[in-house]
């Protein structure tokens, strides 16, 4: 590490942690077919080749490699546990800049053996003829956006792919992967309870080894926000939640983390390290990061806008803003994620990635204990109840 980098980093502060947590690497490809109108993540829309329009690949896998070379000094000597890669779409890019991807950052920071790589796919056939090649650059797990198989619901999201080309993109995963991830979204504009549960017996009919399913939910700043559409009230989402729990567990799928279900052995370890406050390097347009030091947590985040982002990179300005988590924020922070995970987590993590003492969770456990919104024992480990997962906002305010 340069003088400069151990000055900035390394300087005594309040904290005091001990060996730095897992680290992972989180990439950022921003760019998809079409903006869907519920979406608000750092994806901007690309005409594709038919509209005459290339991904900029190679400029982009440039700006990448030197975002990565400048962050360098943030990971010094570290070694990364799991690599996810996301988006936007991922899979518009081709297998051979995903291999280039993996082979840089490969050659400039240590990956585990056996480390697990997820790519995130959309469902679309130009990416399904991909996904044996993504293996084969070194992809070990696809995730794939599905929505839902029911063309109706897929038409009212405003999603480029239907239901024929999802099966088919789940069966070419499956034939592809050793494991595999779909995502799948509930409580969408006309779907019924008798809708939901044919959705899902079709994904559970592939016998997946991983879902991840969300509510959907109307965010601020999109076309979805402006004109919403008629979804289901209330009660049946939250009717339709209680199923979807129930048949994930008939189908050997436990619920692990709020919207994450898995068959034993499957779990997504880059998900879990942000769950259990690990540390993730973000590289990519508008990707964030959490990095910890001896006496401080930092979190980073890049440029937003891709062209302005690629410009920077390879100016060798890749740098992004840097803010240190408060000593005050960090139980708030830890608590956000930890809660999330049904099993909760073990009671010295809590100081082995804050580098705050015990005492800093003692009054919100025991408020939360007095409540019943975590296990009420002294044990090695903190545990939602039921009810505290059911109301895991009131649980977590506990400790702002
Ligand atoms: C980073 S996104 C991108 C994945 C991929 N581009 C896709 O859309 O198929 C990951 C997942 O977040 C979920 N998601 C996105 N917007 C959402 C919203 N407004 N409400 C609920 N879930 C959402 C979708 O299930 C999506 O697959
Ligand atoms: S494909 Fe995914 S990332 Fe792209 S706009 Fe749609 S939801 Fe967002």
């Amino acid at each position: 590490m340069s003088a400069d980098a151990a000055d900035r980093y390394l300087r005594p502060g309040t904290l005091q942690l001990g060996a730095p947590p897992p680290l992972s690497v989180y990439v950022h490809l921003p760019w998809c077919l079409k903006k869907c109108p519920y979406c608000d993540f750092n994806s901007h829309e690309f005409g594709g080749p038919r509209h005459g329009e290339a991904l900029p690949e190679r400029r982009y896998l440039d700006a990448l490699r030197a975002d990565l070379e400048a962050s360098l000094p943030l990971v010094w000597g570290r070694t990364v546990h799991t690599v996810f890669i996301g988006g936007g779409t991922p899979s518009l890019f081709s297998p051979e800049g995903i291999e280039r991807l993996l082979s840089d950052l490969r050659s400039l920071l240590p990956l585990a053996p056996g480390a697990e790589v997820t790519l995130e796919a959309n469902p679309g056939t130009f990416e399904r003829e991909r996904f044996r090649a993504f293996r084969d650059a070194g992809v070990t797990r696809l995730s794939i956006g599905v929505q839902s198989f029911d063309d109706d619901r897929l038409r009212a999201l405003g999603r480029v792919h239907d239901r024929a080309q999802a099966l088919a993109a789940v069966e070419e995963a499956a034939a592809s992967f050793a494991t595999f991830n779909l995502d799948l979204m509930y409580a969408l504009p006309g779907q019924t309870l008798a809708g939901l549960e044919q959705d899902f017996a079709t994904a559970l009919a592939f016998r997946p080894p991983h879902l991840s399913l969300y509510h959907l939910t109307l965010e601020p700043n999109t076309m979805f926000a402006r004109r919403p559409p008629v979804l289901p009230d209330e009660d049946t989402s939250a009717t339709m939640l209680d199923r979807l729990v129930e048949l994930t567990a008939e189908a050997g799928l436990s619920r692990y983390e709020v919207s994450a279900y898995a068959r034993p052995g499957h779990r997504c370890a880059h998900n879990l390290n942000y769950w259990q406050f690990g540390d993730y390097l973000g590289l990519g347009a508008g990707a964030h990061g959490k990095l910890s030091f001896p006496h401080r947590v930092l979190r980073t985040v890049k440029g937003r806008e891709p062209a302005r982002y690629m410009d920077e990179a390879l100016a060798g300005r890749a740098a992004s803003n840097e803010d240190e988590v408060t000593r005050q924020a960090l139980p708030f922070e830890f608590m956000l994620n930890a809660l999330r995970l049904r099993e909760g987590f073990e009671r010295a993590l809590f100081t082995e990635r804050t580098g705050l003492p015990p005492s800093a969770i003692a009054q919100g456990l025991a408020k939360a204990r007095a409540l019943g919104l975590v296990e009420d024992d002294e044990g090695p480990l903190v545990r939602p109840t039921t009810k505290g997962f059911d109301f895991l906002s009131d649980l977590q305010a506990l400790f702002l």
